[in-house]
């Protein structure tokens, strides 16, 4: 009885209509029209996957083989992965206009404890995802220092590796060049013989409290400052574009692909992360002026633009720069000091910066507003949500989540945080295709203004292409899947420990009242 009772506890779902009666009661104006969203949609998705990632998509990493020029294939291999889960969230955000995002769809479809999940997964995305985007800034930042070699001094312009590296990647440098870790970093003594190698991504470190700062001060991101933002992006895309392919030499795209279908593939996980973003579009549902029509084209607009430029960028930069000397830190900037343009190189970083303070802006207040949503649903405690008395902000989540990132960032290298970050994003488009078909079932009638076409078949590619990469990854015993694993089992022991207890409480004293 005890255990039915638990059972039914878990599954409990908010129905559809409950959800859609606060999102068309949340008071928010709507505003937004269907090219808003295209620009909010571009302003998450454009960083560090295109200015940094894809150079680790292309020459490997430790932990697996590079695509080599094939990177185009994994990108349209992401794409295809992307498109059918865009196309689900498609029908649902258009069915339910709702901010809470696949955490909401969730709660709506698989219930409470499902819920939970998809809201800690979803950390994964906005929160890990942010530590890769921090430690991608730290790239372009020193490249920016480089352009300013002659004014500044060498100390800032050449600041220690220590200062601007986590510990995976100092460990990893001097594993690779054969070096002391006690030459590159300082340590700190404690009794009993122990000494403790100091590394800190400073940088990251810095823009990240910055941003939380600007955020608890409730900094809006006006489409218009996001508007010259992506405007910067696009015309420093499109000009590397037009740029680089007047130094292309069609025989640095040979060979094709150095790691074949392994490396396509483990590059296809990747490089996922340069289209994690158009979800966030939906999470806006609920300030669009005619959601049900443009939040389908909004999705599946941002995803093609975005392909087509991907793959624009990934022909020049691998017909430019032969294989092995892709870099990994800051490719786009490299390539153009690479062919002795170094003012357009110091452009880039310009361009590269904004775009991914944009990302990390969006991402912060992302997990904000997903910490704030599960607290507000008592799934954490109702007093973290507590709104700054003058600042009217949620001050609290804002430093936790700022907190959260600064602390991995000692600890997590990009490329790990990018592959967890793609983990968290996978489960939750798996979710989102499988929340498709289970309201088509229990929902039938429900007017859909959009519909996925051949359904069940799409949702169902969807799942089995997301699966497909995670299982790529998973088999590779990459140290990303067991982080992952980690996360998952934290996730479970808190809403155990917590969560549950809490909705629970929360029940009794809604009876009472
Ligand atoms: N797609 C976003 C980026 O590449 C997360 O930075």
């Amino acid at each position: 009885m005890k255990l039915k009772q638990v059972l039914n506890n878990l599954l409990k779902c908010k129905s559809p209509q409950e959800l859609i009666d606060e999102g068309s009661n949340s008071g928010l104006k709507k505003t937004l029209t269907v090219f808003d969203l295209i620009v909010l949609g571009i302003g998450a998705v454009v960083g560090t996957g295109i200015f940094t990632i894809i150079g680790s998509a292309i020459a490997g990493s430790s932990d697996g083989a590079g695509a080599g020029s094939a990177v185009v294939i994994s990108m349209i291999l992401a794409a295809v992965a992307s498109v059918f889960s865009a196309l689900s969230y498609s029908e649902i955000a258009a069915m339910m206009p709702v901010a809470g995002s696949a955490y909401a769809y969730t709660y709506a479809t698989m219930g409470e404890f499902m819920a939970w999940m998809v809201g800690w997964i979803l950390m994964l995305e906005y929160a890990i995802g942010d530590i890769t985007v921090a430690s991608a800034w730290t790239g372009y930042f020193v490249q920016f220092l480089k352009g300013f070699k002659h004014i500044l001094p060498a100390f800032v312009v050449n600041f220690p590796m220590w200062l601007r590296n986590d510990y995976r990647t100092m460990y990893e440098f001097c594993n690779k060049y054969g070096l002391d870790v006690h030459d590159k970093m300082p340590f700190i003594n404690l009794p009993f013989d122990i000494s403790i190698p100091v590394a800190l991504n400073l940088p990251a470190m810095a823009i990240v409290i910055i941003l939380t700062i600007l955020l608890v001060k409730g900094v809006k991101e006006s489409t218009k400052v996001a508007t010259i933002m992506v405007g910067v992006n696009m015309f420093i895309i499109l000009s590397f574009i037009v740029v680089g392919a007047f130094y292309v030499k069609p025989e640095n795209w040979t060979p094709f692909a150095p790691n074949g279908l392994e490396g396509i593939f483990t590059g296809a996980f990747v490089i996922f992360f340069a289209y994690i973003g158009f979800d966030a579009i939906s999470t806006a549902a609920e300030e669009t002026k005619n959601p049900q029509r443009d939040l389908p084209i909004a999705i599946m607009g941002t995803l093609a633009i975005c392909t087509i430029l991907y793959v624009c960028v990934a022909l020049v930069l691998t017909g430019v720069v032969p294989l092995g000397a892709i870099d990994t830190q800051a490719p786009l900037a490299h390539a153009m000091r690479f062919v002795g343009i170094n003012w357009y190189a110091g452009l880039i970083s310009v361009g590269a910066l904004c775009a991914l303070t944009s990302v990390l802006l969006i991402y912060q207040l992302g997990t904000t507003r997903i910490l704030y949503a599960m607290s507000r649903d008592s799934f954490l405690p109702k007093s973290l949500n507590k709104i700054h008395e003058k600042f009217k902000t949620p001050h609290i989540m804002t430093w936790i989540a700022g907190i959260i990132v600064v602390v991995c960032a000692l600890f997590m290298d990009l490329n790990i945080s990018a592959e967890l970050c793609n983990f968290g994003t996978f489960t939750s488009f798996i979710i989102i295709c499988v929340a498709v078909l289970i309201l088509r079932k229990t929902e039938p009638d429900r007017e859909r203004p959009f519909k996925v076409p051949f359904c069940p078949w799409f949702p169902i590619l969807g799942i089995l292409t997301c699966a497909g990469l995670m299982y790529c990854k998973f088999s590779a015993k990459a140290t990303s899947a067991l982080y992952f694993i980690i996360w998952l089992l934290i996730g479970v022991a808190i809403y155990a420990g917590y969560s549950y207890k809490s909705k629970r409480l929360e029940e009794n004293i809604e009876q009472i009242q």
